[in-house]
């Protein structure tokens, strides 16, 4: 075989910037602002909770032409700045929702202790040290053992694990004593009946991380109130990689419009935040 010395898979292993990046964030739009703090601005951005639900903010990162994972992972997309935002959005929230498809993807673990400014900010809020885990999983197919299970804060209350009435009961039974598991539909989780448990257990805002199938969902059900974008600069195509699109499931019946709020950027990234209009 002709060897070309070009590796195709290369781009997409580059190595991460590690120096320091935060005061090379900057607004461009809609003023554009140099050397700006994204953890502070993300925690002061407005969130007025709908009646009787939390505020749900979907946090996603994707190429330029629409991937979300890389090898069955979205790690290879980001970069610091895009990680900055992550730990900002976490500091924001009172609850992380997640798709068990991605806890299983992504290995995840439970959410760490935000940067002494947001904790003190949390707390003058009445929020907790740390956001809740809400995993969605019917078939319950989630390792009882898994680090986002036993590395809590003993001061933290379990991850909470949103399944069905039909879901295994074997399988229930081995995350009791780990999580609160709790039923709220028959085959598939009723998001709307979701958001109202957690609205009941004084959740103001949500935070979703994805993945596309919960993202499907929560679009199709009009339960986003807002969705921050990061836009890696790189272009991946879909068939070697897995890769799939911000949303996976049928066209939606209406489109979500959305306004644009706010774009910042840094190496080449785009950080861009949209509210449903
Ligand atoms: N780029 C990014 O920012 C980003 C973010 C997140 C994820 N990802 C990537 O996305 C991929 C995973 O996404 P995904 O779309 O396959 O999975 P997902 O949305 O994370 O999870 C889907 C799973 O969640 C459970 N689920 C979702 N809705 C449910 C409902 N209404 N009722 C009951 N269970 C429900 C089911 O779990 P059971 O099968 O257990 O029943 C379902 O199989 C991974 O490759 C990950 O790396 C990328």
């Amino acid at each position: 075989m002709l060897s070309t010395g070009f590796e195709l898979s290369a781009p997409l292993r580059r190595p991460l910037p590690t120096e320091d990046y935060g005061h090379r964030v900057q607004r461009i739009y809609p003023e554009p602002t140099a050397d700006l703090d994204p953890t502070g601005v993300y925690f002061d951005d407005d969130r007025p909770a709908p009646p009787g639900r939390p505020w749900v903010v979907t946090n996603m990162v994707a190429s330029v032409d629409g991937a979300t994972a890389v090898d069955g992972q979205s790690g290879n997309l980001g970069g610091p700045a895009d990680r900055q935002i992550f730990k900002a959005l976490r500091g924001c929230a009172d609850m992380i929702l997640v798709g068990a498809g991605t806890v299983r993807a992504e290995k995840y673990r439970p959410p760490r202790s935000p940067a002494e400014p947001i904790a003190v900010r949390r707390a003058a809020r009445g929020q907790a040290t740390r956001p809740r885990l809400v995993v969605i999983s019917a078939s319950l197919n989630l390792n009882p053992e898994a680090s986002l299970f036993v590395d809590r804060d003993p001061e933290d209350p379990p991850p909470i694990v949103a399944t069905v009435t039909t879901a295994p009961a074997s399988r229930w039974a081995n995350l009791d004593s780990v999580a609160d598991v709790v039923a709220c539909g028959e085959t598939q989780v009723d998001l709307n009946g979701l958001l109202a448990v957690l609205d009941d257990l004084g959740a103001h805002t949500v935070l979703c991380e994805g993945g596309p199938d919960l993202n499907h969902q929560l679009f199709a059900s009009g339960l986003v109130d807002e969705l921050c974008l990061s836009v890696s600069p790189q272009i991946i195509g879909g068939v070697e990689t897995n890769a799939r699109s911000l949303l996976t499931g049928p066209v939606l019946s209406a489109a979500t419009r959305l306004r644009l709020d706010r774009v910042l950027t840094e190496d080449g990234f785009l950080f861009c935040r949209y509210l449903v209009s």
